[in-house]
């Protein structure tokens, strides 16, 4: 059965400000459950102001894990002020730069959740050159350009165990579908075309991959990192999952299985864009990025 938050929580990502659509959101709890049975933490790249995290915290509380996430608080291209996605609320009016630092501590204060995130404060490409532990799940939800989303995959990708998840939000396939660019449907098709990731899941605009355990020599034992990765919808035995960081012990009844009723579809049509469609002609639509 397909993980699904308790109603508390879903209330909480429904009230958070932030961009993601409810559909989308119970896909990424799905798939952070899920990824959650290897006992590493869950990394997001993009916090704005919490929403997307509220669901990785609960999932990481489920395991018994940590949920990272990643950001400079300072906001996007398309966020900055006169800017399609600009929210003025989201502006320190002493020094009139955008901080969603405030309001993603509120909202996971609220949530109640705060003990099982740890937020990263800085540039994506700036600490992810410092990284160096394995992660269950990588969510790609920061920049839309180019630069941004490139460095992502190429920062962060690396890191995601066998058997673990790569989650990209915004992948649009068709150009007349994106509003936000279609960096991240490039960053998705590179991850595919590596070779070591294979879809799993299709939401929407998010698209769900699992790194690609790697091939056990002929007649060889598997190397002890492809036990992680149990089949899809099997709960791998607890001597075969992969061992849990110290302090972090996930909860039995918490190994989902993966996540179901999602149509994979590669290279499938995205689900209707975002409300707040950039009037035609104007710079936003023209060139929003984030
Ligand atoms: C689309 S928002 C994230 C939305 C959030 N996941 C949600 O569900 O509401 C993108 C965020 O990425 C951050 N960001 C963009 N480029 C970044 C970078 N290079 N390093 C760190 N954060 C970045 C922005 O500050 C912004 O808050």
């Amino acid at each position: 059965m397909t993980a699904a938050p308790q109603p508390e929580i879903l209330a909480a990502f429904e009230a958070a400000k932030g961009f993601m659509p409810v559909d989308e959101g119970l896909a990424l709890y799905a798939a952070a459950v899920e990824a959650g049975r290897l006992g590493l933490p869950l990394l997001e790249v993009g916090t704005y102001c919490g929403r997307s995290t509220i669901l990785l915290a609960d999932a990481a509380r489920r395991a018994g894990v940590t949920a990272l996430t990643v950001d400079h608080h300072r906001g996007s291209e398309e966020q900055q002020p006169g800017w399609e996605y600009h929210d003025p609320q989201t502006v320190d009016p002493e020094i009139g730069l955008m901080d969603t630092l405030p309001a993603f501590r509120r909202t996971l204060h609220k949530a109640g959740l705060e003990e099982h995130v740890v937020a990263l404060v800085g540039r994506s490409p700036q600490i992810a050159a410092l990284w160096n532990t394995p992660l269950a799940l990588v969510f790609v939800d920061g920049g839309h350009t180019d630069e941004h989303a490139g460095a992502d995959y190429a920062g962060w990708a690396p890191h995601v165990a066998p058997g673990g998840l790569l989650v990209i939000h915004d992948v649009f396939p068709d150009p007349e579908d994106e509003f936000t660019g279609q960096a991240p449907y490039r960053v998705y098709l590179r991850a595919l075309e590596s070779g070591e990731f294979t879809e799993i899941a299709v939401t929407g605009s998010l698209r769900v991959l699992r790194r690609t355990p790697p091939t056990a020599p002929a007649g060889g034992t598997p190397a002890p990192d492809d036990r992680a990765s149990a089949p899809e919808g099997e709960t791998p035995a607890p001597e075969d999952r992969a061992p849990a960081p110290e302090g972090q012990t996930p909860a039995p009844e918490d190994r989902a299985p993966a996540p179901e009723g999602q149509t994979p579809a590669p290279g499938g049509r995205a689900s209707a864009p975002r409300p707040g469609t950039p009037a035609p002609g104007s710079a936003a639509s023209a060139a929003a990025r984030r």
